[in-house]
């Protein structure tokens, strides 16, 4: 019987607060239910105390999701952590993550403090948490490079005040899997209190061997994983979730563990928050990159049309990516795009397959033959929360290398239309200040990539933006076969978003005040 290892999935706190890749409330709320889809057993919402965006995307998961687990972070003080019990105490199954650094490395030079203190400030912290919380988790931070005397004194103090998972991580990706398996056993072995505890990993992947340590851990006696989507994460980010589960599926006959994730919902939990970050994985990235079952080969492309197993150790399907049986073109119907769409495991509504209609119509109508990643662009891009406050109507761009661009824009509000012309560097900057001109918002572009979501001459290219508004930065995405066409929406997207939510905070400034 295999015995089972509980995932913590960590991309909206650990990994959301890596470069690029911070989402708004209906981002992480967006990530959040397709983690819940994807059936891990602890979700790691945010650290309440670092914004009100956090503390209110921790509090609306809390409200909303059922099924797993919901954790928020908290520094091991009085303010953090009860904040943090704010936040998750509408889950059905709250959990409090409460932290604090024991290497002599980190006490010396970041807290300040002698190992005395950390260890009466762990005992009370934890005290503290689980007064407000039933569950609590304690991490020692930069574990790796602790003392390990000194390490298991305080998970036995952390044990003693009531935490219930006790954590190892190792913070700067520092270890190998030869030295962090028996410093994990050693561990387990001499904690004396550790009835009832579960031991947990937490690998970062500066060394690139974030997975290698965590299934090392796992083998030593660690039965929780943290870990992210697509590996995102601080510097070179955390360990990938999908790498570990399939891991641990693949080759069950070396590591006899389970986990309850569903692997068929591994690559659409990937593409939801590559969709939602702008932050693309790389082509070879194992399991979840473009390339991860592509064969180029002659000899490789031979074997696998007489049997896959020959060069791939798993199936595509087993990740979630099926591979097309049914050709779409320009003259398929409604029918035919449903029944499309189920078998890439997305269920449209009348409402939303009418609206991926006409965005497949007008599609079908420039390309030649029609990529399943058109597809979950389409519905990616058409179907949205945010409404379409601007629209973009029209567009013409004219530049060269010897002169200033221009752009003409027109874009739609309401049924009314607004034009206005501008000159920029290059025709896109052209585009941005013409669009900055009609909706009287004036954006900074911060970021500004493109890629193409499918293959041959006539590609969707996809343009990604983060563009800062004042107060706040907000990403917008848009696809196009024509790149000046998808950089515009793309922006206008973000300006859409940027209305948004300055609606949604003068609603909600107006529903305080009527409560007072
Ligand atoms: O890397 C780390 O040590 C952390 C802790 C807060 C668990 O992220
Ligand atoms: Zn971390």
């Amino acid at each position: 019987m295999s015995e089972r290892v509980y995932i913590f999935d960590t991309t909206l706190r650990d990994g959301e607060q890596s470069p690029g890749c911070s989402m708004n409330l209906e981002e992480k709320l967006k990530m959040a239910r397709q983690l819940e889809r994807l059936n891990v057993d602890i979700i790691e919402a945010g650290f309440p105390i670092a914004s009100e965006g956090d503390f209110e995307a921790v509090r609306a998961i809390s409200k909303e999701l059922v099924k797993p687990r919901i954790a928020g972070l908290a520094r091991a003080n009085r303010l953090d952590i009860e904040r943090a019990a704010e936040a998750v105490k509408y889950a059905k199954h709250p959990r409090i993550h409460t932290f604090i650094a024991t290497s002599d490395i980190h006490l010396e030079h970041k807290l300040r403090k002698t190992r005395a203190e950390v260890l009466e400030q762990t005992r009370e912290a934890v005290k503290i948490a689980r007064d407000l919380c039933e569950d609590v988790e304690f991490s020692a931070e930069d574990a790796t490079r602790s003392d390990i005397a000194y390490l298991v004194e305080v998970f036995e103090a952390a044990i003693d005040a009531g935490a219930r998972t006790i954590n190892i991580p190792d913070t700067v990706g520092y270890t190998i899997p030869q030295e962090f398996g028996p410093f994990v056993k050693e561990i387990i072995s001499r904690v004396s209190n550790k009835e009832g505890v579960v031991f947990s990993c937490h690998c970062h992947n500066d060394l690139g061997l974030g997975v290698a340590n965590s299934l090392a851990a796992v083998e030593a006696g660690c039965r929780q994983i943290e870990c992210t989507i697509n590996g995102i994460g601080e510097r070179a980010g955390n360990a990938s979730l999908e790498e570990i589960v399939m891991s641990l599926r693949t080759r069950r006959d070396k590591l006899p563990y389970e986990t309850g994730v569903v692997s068929e919902e591994i690559f659409r939990s990937s593409k939801t928050l590559t969709n939602l970050t702008g932050t693309f994985v790389q082509p070879n990235k194992a399991i979840v990159g473009k390339n991860a079952f592509a064969h180029e080969a002659g000899i490789h492309q031979d074997g696998v049309l007489k049997k896959a197993i020959t060069y791939e150790i798993m199936t595509p399907q087993s990740v979630g990516i099926f591979s097309s049986t049914l050709v779409l073109g320009k003259h398929s119907g409604r029918h035919a795009l449903q029944n499309k769409y189920q078998e890439l495991g997305y269920t449209l509504s009348k409402e939303e397959l009418d609206r991926a209609y006409f965005f497949f119509t007008k599609l079908a109508d420039q390309k030649k033959e029609i990529y399943d990643e058109d597809l979950i662009a389409i519905i990616q891009d058409g179907i949205k929360l945010i409404p379409d406050t601007w629209r973009l109507k029209y567009i013409h761009s004219a530049g060269g290398n010897q002169e200033l661009s221009t752009a003409v824009v027109k874009l739609e509000k309401s049924g009314e239309i607004h034009v206005e012309s501008s000159f920029g560097d290059g025709p896109v900057d052209a585009c941005y200040k013409a669009i900055d001109r009609i909706t009287g918002l004036t954006g900074k572009l911060l970021e500004y990539s493109v890629s193409s979501v499918t293959r041959g001459k006539d590609a969707l290219g996809e343009v990604f933006v983060h563009v800062n508004f004042g107060e706040r930065t907000h990403s917008g995405k848009a696809a196009s076969v024509d790149i000046i066409d998808a950089s515009a929406r793309a922006y206008v997207n973000a300006v859409n978003k940027a209305l948004y939510e300055k609606q949604r905070a003068s609603k909600q400034a107006a529903a305080e005040i009527a409560e007072a």
